[in-house]
């Protein structure tokens, strides 16, 4: 028997301490008025020290279990999947850790690694294990310390970035056009442009050549104005195929869900969709760019504030480093963010 991938949980969590755009403004050569401006961000999270990106995955995932009606217990879910850019140790990946600090047994649990884009490519694998039979459900979570890997001297980066987790249920149901079902999912990527967001250090590439690196090789890099451009473009064009696939007037979209990186990119994106400004979902002006927690920590942020009705269409679209880029369409089930 045929099954589909639907939505039955969602939770998110941000770390206590609030770091403003004025406590930035005093350490680097920047000010509150260009961040605001620039970016829409006017405050963001980061996690205290000594706090690693599974502390804040357990938590977005335990609230996602707790909206699912889901006990922390063997047998919940069948896998976890943890989006993330900032996993506790190079090796292992961080997801089986999160699965059984959550209690949940032994199942499948692994990292995928898509930077911004992480959460709807965790998305769309999770949903390919339901369709396949393989998980009747999967905890979806995408996490973040980027706090860790910022250069505290770099203004073009450090403004930008916040931490937090936030986290879905998947489930297997047998209709196609219930609401919740995950639609239309597009992927794609363009490894040459690789250099435009990377951390030089840590990984096979620098320690083969280069020996021991500079400790500032440690730190996330980015071409800030040229992500711009492409993130509008690919988001937009990976949206579009998405409403192409399942038949949706880009009109008929409700909200447009898209990651919350710069509250430019966002205006711009609904542009190129043609949808008002206002359709467009945004909570970058709390959060930050929180990566691969981005698109389910605006998701509980929507729905929590009510903008997210059931029945209404929504539109998901992410963009990051790698380049990596994705999109999914869903029609907005009943559920209520833990
Ligand atoms: N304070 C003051 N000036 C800053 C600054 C800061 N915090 N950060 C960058 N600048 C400077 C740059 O050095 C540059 O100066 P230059 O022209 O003398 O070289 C200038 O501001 C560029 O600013 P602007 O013309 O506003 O560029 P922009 O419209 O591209 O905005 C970003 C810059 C970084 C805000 C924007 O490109 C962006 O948000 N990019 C994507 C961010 C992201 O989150 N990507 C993740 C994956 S999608």
């Amino acid at each position: 028997m045929t099954h589909y991938a639907a939505l039955a949980g969602l939770g998110g969590f941000l770390p206590p301490r609030q770091v403003t755009n004025g406590e930035l403004a005093a350490t680097l050569d920047t000010s509150e008025e260009w961040i605001t401006s620039r970016t829409g961000i006017r405050t963001r999270h980061w996690a205290g020290p000594g706090v690693a990106t599974s502390d804040l995955a357990v938590e977005a995932g335990h609230r996602a279990l707790k909206s699912a009606n889901l006990p922390l217990a063997p047998g919940a879910v069948d896998a976890v999947i943890l989006a993330t850019t900032t996993p506790d140790h190079p090796c292992p990946a961080t997801a089986p850790q999160v699965a059984a600090r959550l209690g949940l047994g032994t199942v499948a649990a692994y990292d995928i690694a898509a930077v911004c884009s992480g959460f709807v490519y965790a998305l769309a694998t999770a949903s390919a294990q339901i369709v396949a039979g393989q998980a009747r459900r999967v905890l979806v979570i995408g996490a973040e310390t980027y706090s860790t890997i910022l250069d505290p001297a770099d203004r073009t980066t450090s403004v930008i970035f916040g931490d937090g987790a936030g986290a879905v249920v998947l489930h297997a149901v047998p209709e196609a056009d219930r609401p919740g079902v995950l639609l239309g999912v597009d992927l794609g990527s363009d490894g040459s442009r690789a250099d435009l967001i990377l951390v030089p250090a840590g990984g096979s590439r620098q320690r083969s050549t280069l020996g021991e690196p500079d400790p500032r090789d440690r730190y996330f890099t980015m071409q800030g104005t040229k992500v711009f451009a492409e993130a509008v473009t690919r988001m937009g064009e990976s949206a579009s195929l998405v409403l192409a696939r399942i038949g949706w007037p880009r009109d008929s979209i409700d909200h447009l869900v898209g990651h919350q990186a710069n509250i430019r990119i966002l205006r711009a994106l609904a542009g190129w969709l043609g949808l008002p400004e206002e359709r467009a979902v945004v909570n970058v002006d709390r959060v930050g760019n929180t990566s691969a927690a981005s698109i389910p920590l605006a998701l509980c942020d929507a729905a929590a504030n009510g903008t997210l009705t059931p029945g209404s269409r929504v539109l998901l679209t992410a963009f990051g480093g790698g380049l990596t880029w994705g999109a999914a369409a869903l029609i907005w089930p009943d559920l209520n963010a833990a």
